[in-house]
């Protein structure tokens, strides 16, 4: 595979951002462990918190991964608010991103698949494209404090999420470089 620095040398190294919110640090370990999957991969990464997210960066972003606890089987209301803030890019602004969701939850059966659905019906409402945890559920969901292997799974998350992301960003920089070098760009 390309590595890294071939990537940014030919400019395409995409960029991930992966919001959080976390109170007592659950979601927060798994959004690390998501962006070191992301990094591996090659994807240049921000971890930020909910209250620190500016509107402008969610537009440059190629890849948008939400976070949340899980409250009363849906999402924060700190994610909320952003989540409602982001009107103002609805729509198209973040048309055919990439997104993807987690959610950390007191115990099984208290709503966290239901959290990281919440979450992943705004994404889609922004017209994103989803990518969906690798076991089948919508995104990562750890119940309590999250172990060993379900931060791995994150991990695993955040390169299934970066293998995608690249798939979607290189044709796309394919077409604008041939584009402005006048060359003819074919489907295949
Ligand atoms: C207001 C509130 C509501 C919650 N509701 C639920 C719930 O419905 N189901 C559940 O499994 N856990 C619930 N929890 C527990 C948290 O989702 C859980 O502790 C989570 O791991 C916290 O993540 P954090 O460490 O990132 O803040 C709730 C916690 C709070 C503070």
């Amino acid at each position: 595979m390309e590595n890294r620095k071939t990537r940014k040398n030919r400019g395409i190294t995409p960029v991930a951002m992966v919001i959080y919110d976390s109170l007592s640090g659950h979601t927060l370990s798994m959004a690390r462990a998501i962006a070191r999957g992301l990094r591996q991969e090659g994807i240049k990464v921000e971890v930020i918190k909910t209250t620190d997210v500016k509107l402008d960066d969610m537009v440059k972003a190629d890849a948008i991964v939400l976070g949340s606890p899980d409250y009363f089987c849906s999402m924060s209301y700190k994610m909320k608010a952003l989540v409602d803030e982001s009107v103002v890019l609805f729509p198209g602004k973040l048309k055919d991103k990439v997104g993807a969701v987690f959610a950390s939850g007191g115990g099984i059966g208290g709503g966290i698949e239901t959290t990281a659905l919440s979450m992943a019906l705004a994404l889609l409402m922004h017209q994103m494209v989803i990518v969906g945890h690798q076991s089948g559920s919508t995104g990562a969901i750890c119940p309590g404090k999250p172990d060993d292997a379900c931060l791995e799974s994150c991990r695993e998350f955040g390169q299934r999420i970066a293998k995608i992301t690249l798939s979607l960003v290189k044709p796309k920089e394919n077409i604008k470089n041939a584009a402005k070098s006048g060359q003819r760009v074919s489907a295949g």
